[in-house]
């Protein structure tokens, strides 16, 4: 099986990650803030350098302002309704998930409005594009790092610049980005001492160089981890509320929820194996380097673009290679997306998503609503001959549909 649907997971995992989860589980894994055993301790130690390192990819300061969740969408959700009050506005994008667009659809009956910006035919936006929009009760802009459509990069910088300016909370969609680089409108100041050397733009998603208050972000998809694992950045300014009560380990003769970082939002006993994993997933990432890997997975899908782009009857969406991340999104005239999907699947053994990826908006706003879209997301394992190989599949499919388009 060729695997090209890092989007959705990443595939295969290193297997240092692997041996962190195991080693947790075999060998000492307690349950910290309940019990003060050599085994509780030992776990509670592990879970804080996982959340030191992590803290330390995204630049954030204060590594107890990184709350652990099972995914990107609990993040989102502990963000966004653990700020937002009755008559706020938000600002977001048509290229974000699901994630993002049903949370802020259902806060709409508590007197929470939105404003959804649509992005351009690339599914690209600009910052001024969002200062159009704020109103005096906007309190909150959410923005997806990259679009997981489309792989468009947005322009997180320079909306963070604007956030800070006008005063108003930003909130960074991760999921497609955690593990990412980015390289529009970065002042040279901004960049990692290793890349600014060479004069690239360069530099990781930084919760502090961007001005970041909310980070959601996946441990399964860019960092490497298991499924299970995500987290939450918070800055202390946005004074959040927890979405969950229950125990902490803490003030066990409160009623009240106790309201300090991280115990207060991780309330109950957590996946920590997966918080170990992760925590070694992101070493894993950090050592290679994150430029490494986003040039490394860009390079795979400038390649496949430009394969793509020579054959009849191919159509692809998005931005051009430089603007976007290792995605691709495609189709074969005349064959619907699930039917490319399964037929790379079943005859090729090539894996890819084909549909609407939880991000309806995000197809409306390219073009392909009617019919979504076979997205291919490459991960630092995958190779060129791997592309080559998609790229003879998609180019004997596509050639099949012509033969039988002229026979019609
Ligand atoms: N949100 C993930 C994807 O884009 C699951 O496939």
């Amino acid at each position: 099986m060729i695997y090209l649907d890092n989007g959705a997971t990443s595939y295969p995992k290193p297997r240092v990650m692997l041996a962190a989860m195991e080693e947790c589980i075999l060998k000492y894994c307690g349950n910290p803030g309940r019990s003060g055993h050599f085994l509780s301790i030992k776990t509670g130690e592990e879970v804080y350098h996982a959340r030191k390192r992590i803290a330390a990819f995204f630049g954030i300061e204060k590594a107890e302002q990184l709350i652990f969740t099972k995914n990107t969408t609990e993040a989102l959700n502990l963000g966004i309704k653990g700020l937002l009050r009755s008559g706020d506005h938000v600002i977001t994008t048509s290229m974000e998930h699901n994630s993002v667009l049903r949370p802020l659809k259902s806060l709409e009956k508590f007197g929470i409005t939105h404003s959804v910006l649509r992005a351009d035919r690339d599914g690209l936006l600009t910052a001024a594009d969002i200062e159009k929009t704020i109103r005096p009760n906007t309190k909150l802009i959410i923005v997806t790092a990259a679009s997981n459509v489309t792989g468009g990069k947005m322009p997180i910088a320079e909306i963070g610049e604007l956030a800070k300016r006008k005063g108003i909370f930003f909130m960074v969609d991760g999921a497609q980005g955690a593990g990412l680089l980015f390289r529009h409108g970065v002042p040279p100041v901004m960049m990692p001492r290793a890349c600014s050397a060479q004069g690239a733009g360069w530099m990781p998603l930084d919760v502090a160089h961007m001005h970041i208050d909310l980070l959601a972000f996946p441990g399964h998809k860019g960092l490497l981890g298991p499924q299970g694992s995500g987290g939450l950045y918070a800055s202390p300014r946005t004074a959040l509320r927890p979405m969950l009560e229950g125990g902490t380990g803490t003030e066990s003769k409160s009623r009240e929820q106790p309201r300090e970082f991280p115990e207060g939002f991780e309330a109950g006993t957590i996946n920590r194996p997966a918080i170990i994993g992760l925590g070694r997933g992101t070493e894993f990432v950090a050592k290679i380097g994150v430029d490494v890997i986003a040039r490394y997975e860009e390079e795979l899908i400038s390649y496949l673009d430009a394969c793509l782009d020579e054959m009849p009857g191919v159509l692809r969406y998005g931005p051009p290679a430089g603007k976007k991340t290792g995605i691709t999104l495609f189709n074969i005239e005349g064959l619907p997306a699930e039917e490319v999907t399964a037929t790379l699947n079943n005859q090729y053994g090539i894996a890819v998503r084909g549909g609407y990826h939880c991000a309806g908006l995000a197809h409306k706003s390219i073009g392909t609503w009617e019919q979504g879209g076979v997205r291919v997301s490459v991960g630092p394992f995958n190779t060129k001959a791997q592309m080559q190989k998609l790229t003879d599949a998609v180019w004997q499919i596509s050639s099949r549909q012509t033969r039988q388009n002229r026979l019609l």
